[in-house]
């Protein structure tokens, strides 16, 4: 096969506007054959109406489109589905009141139209839902399936048609956790098949699973396109986001609860002093959530975040970080990200380079070490690694970090913290003396370990900014948990009367 043979298909300088929107600007991207394109956007980027000009249901005003290496006038879905593409929306286009098995076969030309023989049909059907592991019932009326098996049957629907090339626009929303799991699995028997799949997605997390390369869209134009396994969260948030974008955390619906990360069961633990520091914790994070602590400085937090990082110890109560005692797994530095309330005292050596400060936790291991000797052709190789995905600004990573600004001195400590993924994520003071665009940046990186499925415990004393970034949030007082309201709903005087003591009516 040459090169081009295996180029399933390719747009070329696309354009679409709408009345006043430049939906897709001159966007050129290819699809090969047997792989998954991720096509990774913010709300409103364009992916959909790309793919809608794709599926012939809009005309672009300019721009060319290749089936194998054809050049093709893709004029309505009918000619789509002839050229072996199929799509499946964000909103399906079933019809309710028709079974599954006659939304499959709805549509197609029939050798003989007056004899409507469902057997074959039937029969073929059911051999797709095996195949792929995906079952629906062929005689169930489409009103009294999930949403998700609605998905799967625009999928089969699209597989009957034997599309080469099948688009699913955000798929994920709509499933359950094991019903995406099952889709993955479909997902990657289609490419087994040398069969091509573009997978529309805004959550990098699943789009880093799945894509074999990642074409990313803002504001109507392709930002770029990177094979996966050379993307990290950071520079796809960057590209997805764009600098001067806040990323939208409200818009995106939260991950589906999973097994938690972290458990705290009746946690008691001193302060420096010998007080009671914390009284009776009780605390559970999920995989993609951010949960907020709010409250007046001095409450609780700094102990809170200590015990759950091993660097205090309890004098009651259980911690478990993925099921594990924590007592078990604090070994290993890099079980939990933590960025301090202190990055100058606690998060950073002032006197040691940047690249040094990036391997405090790790200098003991491969690649940084071998039989005990640091080996330094990788140590510069990874802090120029980190320095790029963590946009750190300084001439190198020889540089003492005592000269780096705070957002960068925070960046480093962000970077070491976050870029061997860990599970938990305790943020304390992240943003304390910085400026606003390092808040920023801050917050994306913490928004993007959410996207990858991360629990972060985001401590702060500015209200306002656990209110933005939060899922939950719980307010301390004096070692307590005053209570816990819902982020999104969360009002400031509710939050202010728990920080001062005040018990919650209602706690979720
Ligand atoms: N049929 C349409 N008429 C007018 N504007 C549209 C239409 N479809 C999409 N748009 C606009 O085009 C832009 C891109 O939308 P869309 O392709 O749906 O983005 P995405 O799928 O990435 O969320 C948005 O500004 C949207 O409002
Ligand atoms: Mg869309």
């Amino acid at each position: 096969m040459t090169q081009n043979d295996k180029i399933a298909m390719r747009m070329e300088g696309i354009t679409k506007r709408f009345p006043g929107v430049l939906a897709n600007d001159r966007i050129s991207l290819e699809c090969r054959k047997g792989e998954v394109l991720g096509l990774l956007g913010e709300n409103g980027a364009g992916k959909t109406t790309l793919m809608n000009i794709l599926y012939g249901l809009h005309q672009p005003d300019s721009g060319k489109i290749f089936i194998n290496g054809k050049q093709v006038t893709i004029e309505s879905p009918a000619k789509a589905i002839e050229l072996g593409i199929g799509m499946v929306h964000q909103h399906f286009k079933l019809v309710d009141t028709l079974t599954a098995l006659e939304n499959v076969i709805l549509g197609i030309p029939s050798e003989h139209p007056l004899v409507l023989d469902l057997a074959p049909a039937r029969k073929r059907f059911l051999a797709l839902c095996e195949e792929y592991d995906l079952y629906v019932d062929p005689s169930v009326e489409v009103w009294r399936l999930s949403v998700g098996k609605q998905q799967w049957l625009e999928i089969l629907k699209a597989l009957y048609r034997d599309a080469r090339l099948l688009v699913l626009d955000e798929p994920s929303a709509v499933l359950t956790p094991a019903e995406g799991e099952q889709l993955f699995k479909a997902i990657r028997k289609l490419t087994a098949e040398e069969r091509s799949v573009i997978f529309i997605s805004h959550k990098f997390g699943e789009v880093l699973e799945i894509t074999d390369r990642i074409t990313v869209i803002r504001d109507g134009h392709v930002v770029g396109t990177v094979p996966t396994k050379e993307a990290t969260y950071p520079e796809l948030a960057r590209m997805m986001v764009g600098r001067p974008v806040a990323m939208d955390r409200k818009s995106r619906p939260l991950a589906a609860k999973k097994d938690p990360i972290l458990v705290m069961e009746n946690v008691e633990a001193m302060s420096d002093r010998g007080l009671p520091a914390l009284k009776n914790i009780n605390l559970t994070l999920h995989p993609g959530e951010i949960v907020g602590v709010a409250g007046v400085d001095g409450n609780g937090q700094l102990e809170l975040a200590e015990c759950i990082v091993g660097m205090r110890k309890r004098t009651s109560g259980t911690i478990r970080i993925q099921g594990l005692n924590v007592d078990h797994v604090m070994d290993d530095p890099s079980f939990v990200g933590y960025i301090p309330a202190d990055r100058q005292k606690v998060g950073l050596f002032l006197a040691l380079t940047v690249a040094e400060n990036l391997i405090v936790k790790d200098y003991y291991k491969a690649p940084f070490a071998r039989k005990s000797v640091l080996r330094y052709s990788a140590i510069r190789q990874h802090a120029k690694d980190l320095i790029k995905d963590y946009n750190i600004k300084t001439p190198s990573g020889e540089v003492e970090v005592a000269n780096l600004s705070g957002g960068n001195q925070q960046k480093v400590v962000i970077a070491r913290e976050l870029s061997d993924q860990p599970a938990p994520v305790v943020a304390s003071q992240a943003t304390r003396g910085l400026d606003l665009g390092a808040v920023e940046s801050v917050h994306n990186f913490l928004l993007a370990e959410r996207e990858r499925g991360a629990a972060v415990l985001f401590i702060s004393t500015e209200l306002q900014e656990v209110m933005s970034l939060s899922d939950r949030i719980i307010v301390m007082f004096r070692g307590e948990v005053m209570g816990e309201v819902d982020g999104n709903t969360a009002d400031v005087d509710t939050i202010g009367q728990m920080m001062l003591g005040e018990t919650a009516e209602v706690s979720a």
